[in-house]
């Protein structure tokens, strides 16, 4: 069964981070620290298998271990947390996610060149009402 817990812990939160994320977007860790107890620890039973975080209905992150995707999670949990207005950031060449959130109901508002970091662009996407 798919649970939902509060975090409480950097150390549990950095090891996901490092399971989900390639090194290529990890690296901004003293962002994600300052976000630690914003997180939602997603389990599959007693399985720690993915988390998200959101401030003021901007989805900040959102990562499933590669073990557990495909498998529906990832629209499960998007069904119950989208919100009307919510915003996001995604990787301009990470086609899979963009039609994940377009299947939400998220639309590109505009591109945003070097967010994560040099040469690594992103779209800014809202859901729309
Ligand atoms: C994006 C992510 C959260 C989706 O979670 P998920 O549990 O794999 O999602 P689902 O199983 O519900 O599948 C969602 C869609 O992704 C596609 N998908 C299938 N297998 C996949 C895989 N191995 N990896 C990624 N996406 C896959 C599915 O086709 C599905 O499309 P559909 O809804 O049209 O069927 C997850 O793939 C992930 O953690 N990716 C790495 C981190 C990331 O990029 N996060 C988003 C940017 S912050």
């Amino acid at each position: 069964m798919l649970t939902t817990k509060k975090n409480q812990s950097i150390e549990l939160l950095l090891e996901l981070e490092e399971k989900i994320f390639s090194k290529q977007f990890a690296d901004g860790w003293d962002e994600l620290i300052g976000k630690v107890y914003n997180a939602k620890m997603l389990y599959y039973d007693d399985t720690l298998i993915g988390y998200y975080i959101i401030e003021n209905n901007y989805l900040y992150s959102i990562g499933i271990i590669p073990e557990y995707r495909g498998k529906g999670i990832g629209n499960t949990i998007l069904e119950q947390i989208v919100k009307p207005d919510m915003t996001l950031h995604v990787f301009v060449n990470d086609e899979k996610t963009i039609n994940l959130y377009k299947k939400h109901g998220f639309e590109i508002v505009k591109t945003e060149k070097n967010f994560y970091d040099k040469d690594l662009d992103a779209f800014y996407m809202k859901k729309q009402r």
